[in-house]
C-alpha cells in the first residue's frame, strides 16, 4: 500500500513538472512573439536616420515620419526658410536626402495605429503641424489634462512631446507612460 502511494506521488509530482515546464514555454512563447512585433499598439518606429536627427532634432525633439502624411513632411521641407518663425539652413543636398527618408516612412508607409488614425482624422488635409491633427487634438482634450497644462513653464507647447511623454524619442506615446510635469 505504502508503494503504491509512494508511486503514486511521484507520478503526480511527475504530471506538475510537466505541466509547469509546458505553461512557461507557453508565456514564452507569448513574449517572444510579442517582441517581434516589436512596436507597442501606440507606438512608431523611432528615428534611424542620423542626418534626420541632426538637422531636424536641433531645436526640437526629431518627431517621427511616422506621424505625418508625406504631403505634409514635403510641404515643411519647401517652407524651411520660414519654419514656425525660424529660418531652417539645409544644402540642397542634404534637403534631398532627408525628403527621401520621410517620404518613405511617412505615415501611408507605416501600419502603426498611430498613423492610421492621424491619416483618417485628415480626411486629405495636409498639416504642418503634428499636434493640430484632428486625432493628436481629440487625445489631448480628455479630462486627464488638466486646464493650462499645454502653456506650463516646462511644456511650452503642443508640440513638446517629450516633456510629457517621456518615452516620445523611442517613439512610445502610450498613455500608461505619459507624465505631466507641474
Ligand atoms: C532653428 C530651429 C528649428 C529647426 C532646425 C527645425 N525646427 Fe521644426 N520647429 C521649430 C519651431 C520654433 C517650431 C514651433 C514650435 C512650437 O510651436 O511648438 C517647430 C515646429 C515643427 C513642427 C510642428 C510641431 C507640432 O506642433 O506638431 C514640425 C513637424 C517640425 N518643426 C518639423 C521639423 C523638421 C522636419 C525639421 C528638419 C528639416 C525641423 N523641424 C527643424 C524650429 C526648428
Ligand atoms: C501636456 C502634456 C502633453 C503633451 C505636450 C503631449 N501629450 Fe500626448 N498625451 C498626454 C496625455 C495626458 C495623454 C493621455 C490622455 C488620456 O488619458 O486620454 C496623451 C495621449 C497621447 C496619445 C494617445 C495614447 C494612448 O495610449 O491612447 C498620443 C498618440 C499622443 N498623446 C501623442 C502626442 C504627440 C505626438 C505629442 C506632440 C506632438 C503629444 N502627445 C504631446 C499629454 C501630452
Amino acid at each position: 500500500m505504502q508503494r503504491i502511494i509512494l508511486i503514486l506521488s511521484i507520478l503526480l509530482i511527475l504530471c506538475l513538472g510537466v505541466g509547469v515546464a509546458f505553461s512557461d514555454h507557453g508565456d514564452n512563447g507569448r513574449k517572444r512573439h510579442k517582441e517581434r512585433r516589436g512596436l507597442g499598439e501606440y507606438q512608431v518606429p523611432a528615428v534611424n536616420n542620423p542626418l534626420y536627427q541632426e538637422q531636424c532634432g536641433a531645436c526640437h525633439m526629431a518627431y517621427q515620419p511616422a506621424l505625418l502624411p508625406a504631403a505634409s513632411w514635403s510641404k515643411i521641407l519647401a517652407n524651411l526658410p520660414e519654419h514656425f518663425g525660424e529660418q531652417v539652413d539645409l544644402s540642397s543636398q542634404d534637403r534631398d536626402a532627408l525628403g527621401g527618408y520621410m517620404a518613405a516612412n511617412a505615415a501611408e508607409s507605416c501600419g502603426c495605429k498611430i498613423s492610421r488614425k492621424i491619416l483618417k482624422s485628415l480626411r486629405g488635409g495636409v498639416p504642418l503641424r503634428i499636434s493640430q491633427t484632428p486625432y493628436i487634438l481629440h487625445k489631448h482634450e480628455d479630462d486627464d489634462i488638466p486646464p493650462g497644462a499645454f502653456e506650463r513653464k516646462p511644456v511650452g507647447s503642443r508640440g513638446n512631446c517629450k516633456a510629457c511623454h517621456p518615452t516620445a524619442e523611442q517613439g512610445q506615446y502610450d498613455d500608461d507612460l505619459v507624465r505631466i510635469p507641474r
